[in-house]
């Protein structure tokens, strides 16, 4: 009996991620191969970059054991309200709503120790059970890696506009970003493009660029795999005040602001 209603209660679900979807005409997959390397960054400025530019937009956090969405987005501790099951994303500003599992907890030093089926249901309720309303994009910012979480949103959205690829300068970033490329393509998932982040620091003092990392290795990357390169975004200590302090850099006076709306212009372009 309790195995019949579970039954039942997945398929209302599946229906419910149905709607939720049909509802949201793109849908973008932040990935990278390795850790670090301003995903997160580039989800929440790429957002809000699309809000600026007078789209609806939701940011979905799949990061379960690293949720950092609502820190840096400012809405850490908001609760989203719950109605008959169903979870309001909280917005972080007008036309920007989010939805992350540490707004879901009331620790935030409590980690999450989960196997992959478990993140697969996650993901269901967070598309299924969260009330994303109509959208023009949803933004999901994943994990480092080719793990069970981007795969899960693969394999359950149907449709996505495809990925978009974060990597810095170095060979070892360009390395794990190469298998984040074939992991998409293994998948029919198109790559959208490539961003070289930390692309050279603007020296605080002089406003000369120091290449920390190296440059020019992810536009590499990209012609080596015929994919669009969409931009780089050099570091800037702005950037990190700013995501520390849950500002986004693109809204504020930062010298990077012009980079990230170039890359949102160039993602544009490639999902009209
Ligand atoms: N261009 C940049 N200039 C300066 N700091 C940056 C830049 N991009 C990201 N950072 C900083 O680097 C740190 C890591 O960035 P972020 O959390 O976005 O990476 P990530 O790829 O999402 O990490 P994880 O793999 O853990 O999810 C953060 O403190 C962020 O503020
Ligand atoms: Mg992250």
């Amino acid at each position: 009996m309790e195995g019949a209603n579970r039954l039942e209660e997945a398929k209302k679900r599946e229906e419910r991620i149905k709607q939720n979807l049909s509802k949201i005409k793109h849908k973008l997959v932040v990935i990278s191969g390795k850790g670090g390397v301003g995903k997160t960054t580039v989800a929440i400025n790429l957002a809000c970059g699309l809000v600026n530019k007078g789209f609806k937009v939701g940011v979905l956090d799949i990061d379960f054991h690293g949720p950092n969405v609502p820190k840096m987005l400012g809405v850490e501790g908001k609760q989203p309200l719950v109605s008959n099951s169903i979870l309001e994303p909280v917005e972080a500003i007008p036309g920007l709503k989010v939805m992350s599992l540490a707004l879901l907890s009331n620790n935030p030093d409590q980690p999450v120790i989960w196997r992959g089926p478990l993140k697969n249901v996650a993901i269901k309720q967070l598309l299924g059970d969260v009330n994303w309303g109509e959208l023009d994009f949803l933004v999901i910012d994943s994990p480092p890696g080719t793990g069970d979480e981007p795969l899960g949103v693969f394999q359950t959205i149907s449709g996505l506009d495809g990925t978009i690829i974060v990597t810095t300068p170095q060979e070892v970033a360009l390395m794990d970003a190469r298998k984040a490329i074939g992991f998409s393509r293994e998948l029919n998932v198109p790559v959208v493009g490539v961003i070289e982040n930390m692309s050279g620091l603007i020296c605080p003092h002089c406003g000369k660029e120091i290449q920390l990392f190296k440059a020019g290795g992810g536009e590499k990357l990209a012609k080596e795999f015929k994919v669009a390169f969409l931009g780089r975004i050099p570091l800037d200590p702005k950037i990190v005040e700013n995501s520390d302090s849950g500002k986004l850099s693109c809204l504020g006076d930062s010298r990077t602001s012009k980079f990230l709306q170039e890359v949102v212009d160039n993602i544009l372009e490639r999902v009209p």
